[in-house]
């Protein structure tokens, strides 16, 4: 695969993710070693990786994810309630939503749980920029490392409703803040394609705004 191909391709994969297939925690252990090559502000790579494995604990947070996912899905603002005025898109919306979904019902089944979190003992009054861009691109690093080796992951963040309660059950530190939840296991079927986003030159600002 060449850069640009990773890059393209590493979407998120909910429903092809293999719940029956182990992960090798070595795998999981390599991927997170590239990840820790991301930039930090300062350097200070503050950054703290619980993966869980463990099939009570992935049981527990995939009950809280999936009753955050219910009530996300049912609300106004879910991925599958906007552009509604856009036939292409509202078609592409209502498979997120769909695909959601179906993850919210499974994430317990997941082999392999990964949480990225950044200490942070207050969080920043204001833009917060400084404080997740010293955690979010290595979480990126993490999901491209895994594509790279064959591993479907998928951003996602609906846990953090329950963000004390997961904590607690995991027992991460109070002035720990947790970025993500990124479900982790090989995938099925073969190849994975580049999305069809917006054009660029409706989000490109050259020399300003
Ligand atoms: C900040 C953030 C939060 C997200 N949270 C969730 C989530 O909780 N559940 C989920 O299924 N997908 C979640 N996603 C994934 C998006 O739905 C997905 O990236 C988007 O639909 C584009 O699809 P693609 O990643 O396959 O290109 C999240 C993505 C981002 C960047």
């Amino acid at each position: 695969m060449t850069p640009d191909e990773l890059l393209t391709t590493t979407r998120s994969v909910r429903k092809r993710l293999d719940l029956t297939r182990p992960v090798p925690m070595e795998l999981v252990r390599e991927c997170l070693e590239i990840a820790l090559q991301a930039p930090t502000g300062g350097n200070a790579q503050g950054w703290h990786w619980v993966v869980v494995t463990d099939p009570e604990r992935r049981k527990a947070i995939g009950d809280y994810y999936g009753r955050a996912t219910r009530a996300y899905l049912a609300s106004k603002s879910s991925a599958g309630a906007l552009f509604q005025d856009d036939p292409e898109r509202a078609e592409v919306q209502r498979r997120v939503s769909d695909s959601a979904a179906h993850l919210g019902e499974h994430m317990g089944d997941v082999p392999v749980l990964v949480i990225p979190c950044i200490e942070a003992p207050r969080l920043p009054e204001g833009n917060q920029a400084g404080l997740w861009g010293s955690l979010l691109p290595a979480a990126w690093s993490y999901m491209l490392a895994a594509r790279a080796r064959g591993l479907g992951t998928a951003w996602t963040s609906l846990h953090l409703v329950y963000e004390t309660e997961i904590a607690e059950l995991l027992g991460i530190p109070s002035e720990v803040r947790q970025g993500a939840l990124i479900p982790t296991a090989y995938y099925t079927g073969e190849a994975f394609k580049p999305a069809r986003r917006q054009p660029l030159d409706d989000v490109l600002h050259l020399d300003g705004w």
